[in-house]
């Protein structure tokens, strides 16, 4: 296919959870102008609601009103769904709350583990029940809670935000401290409201709260262009056969964008141009052509930055000249799915190879046409990177479904056909 057109990612999905609950938990009204509308954050928006938060409803195109307020116990369990990021941010708010709140979610969020943010948020103060296991559905009761300095087992910007909006709800201050740094929008956030925040190399400190919290000033927020929605089209444009894609409004966190530098490594020269701040981040639109692409390595320490672009990733290692090696990748296992495992598997099932070995990714491209059955397990990410390998010439997929697209990127499949031209 050959690309061309200008598109615009849907609103950051990292940054719209955050600035919901931060707006939920501040006694005051947050205006969210590009706010993501897609099922995860419906989940997190329902949430705020049975908590005692005004929000409006989160549609396409609509600002997005949150009237935060003191919240109460909510009357019935809260379904966090398939967002794992709506579980483990809500555990760090409720963590200072004095009540008892019961999650749960899908079969998929029920799978993933929860232990390693209700253990350091018991360690501040709060009291939780595990109903089987270590994860969903457990008990937080919240209370007075203590400072913390809490060093992370894996770099986890869910696990981080979590703690730090317990100190930010319980008004204590917390110290995180990461193997390597993950996505820092929290930080950025709590800092740009007024908190005072500290980051040093990995470690995150939260030392105060704005003036007068949990009061704060009336506030609008912008929110960029999600990177890892952006991935996908990146991705299509560069298997393209001709033409050229501008993508606009895409946030261009460091911490976000560690696919770029990882494509540039790969032959793909991807364009960023008029960059500017945009509410507590940074965003640019992107020019991407097509390339021919070539393998590489991603090494341990770049992981935290594309965890969520490993699928895309991968399926444009399949399409470069040589062998790619994604070294360390085994959180993929405790995403949405076994993200680690089905990508290798859905590879080879197209005719790729493509394996695991312990922790590690090994993808060899080639450019024989990709036929085969995809399972996507329900996982948007993985329907998404297996579309756009479908689009290169001769390719003929079947995905299992295409429905969890509406988890992070609702009009995707309409973006991928609108990016075509004859
Ligand atoms: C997210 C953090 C990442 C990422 C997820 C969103 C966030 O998860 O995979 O899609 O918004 O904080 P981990 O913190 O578990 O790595």
């Amino acid at each position: 296919m050959k690309v061309g057109g200008t598109v615009r990612p849907p609103g950051d999905k990292s940054v719209t959870h955050r600035a919901l609950i931060i707006g939920a938990v501040a006694h005051s009204r947050a205006e969210l102008v590009g706010a993501l509308a897609s099922a995860d954050i419906r989940s997190t928006a329902r949430a705020l609601r049975s908590l005692g938060a005004e929000v409006s409803p989160v549609r396409t195109g609509r600002v997005v009103t949150v009237c935060g307020a003191r919240w109460h116990r909510p009357r019935s369990t809260i379904n966090c769904g398939n967002s794992g990021t709506t579980a483990r941010l809500l555990l760090g708010a409720l963590a200072g709350q004095a009540f008892e709140a019961r999650l749960t979610g899908d079969v998929s969020l029920r799978r993933r583990p929860m232990r390693r943010v209700t253990a350091p948020l018991q360690a501040m103060g709060a009291t939780v029940t595990e109903e089987r296991g270590d994860g969903l559905p457990l008990r937080i009761r919240g209370g007075t809670l203590r400072p913390l300095s809490y060093r992370t087992p894996v770099a986890s910007a869910q696990l981080k935000s979590a703690l730090l909006l317990a100190a930010t709800v319980g008004n204590v201050p917390v110290t995180v401290t990461e193997p390597v740094r993950s996505r820092d929008h929290t930080e950025l956030l709590l800092a740009h409201l007024g908190f005072d925040i500290h980051v040093d190399a990995t470690s995150v400190t939260l030392l105060a709260p704005a003036a007068d919290w949990p009061s704060l000033p009336p506030f609008r927020l912008e929110i960029p262009g999600d990177a890892s929605s952006a991935a996908f089209l990146v991705a299509a444009a560069l298997l393209a056969e001709g033409g050229e894609l501008q993508i606009e409004g895409v946030g261009v966190n460091p911490t976000r964008t560690g696919f770029l530098d990882i494509l540039s490594r790969m032959g793909g020269v991807i364009g960023l141009t008029n960059e500017r701040a945009l509410g507590a981040e940074r965003v640019a639109d992107l020019l991407v052509r097509p390339a021919e692409l070539r393998a590489t390595e991603v090494d341990v320490d770049e992981v935290p930055v594309v965890i969520d672009e490993v699928p895309i990733l991968a399926v444009l290692a399949s399409r470069a000249v040589g062998e790619t090696r994604f070294h360390a990748v085994g959180e993929l296992r405790l995403k949405e799915s076994d993200r680690l495992s089905l990508l290798a598997r859905n590879l080879r099932n197209v005719g790729c190879r493509a394996q695991v070995e312990g922790d590690d990714l090994f993808v060899t491209g080639s450019d024989a046409p990709p036929v085969g059955r995809v399972d996507t397990a329900g996982d948007h990410r993985l329907a998404m990177a297996f579309a756009v390998l479908g689009t290169v010439r001769g390719a003929r997929i079947e995905l299992s479904e295409t429905a969890s697209a509406r988890v992070s990127y609702p009009s995707f499949f309409e973006d991928l056909t609108r990016i075509r031209v004859a």
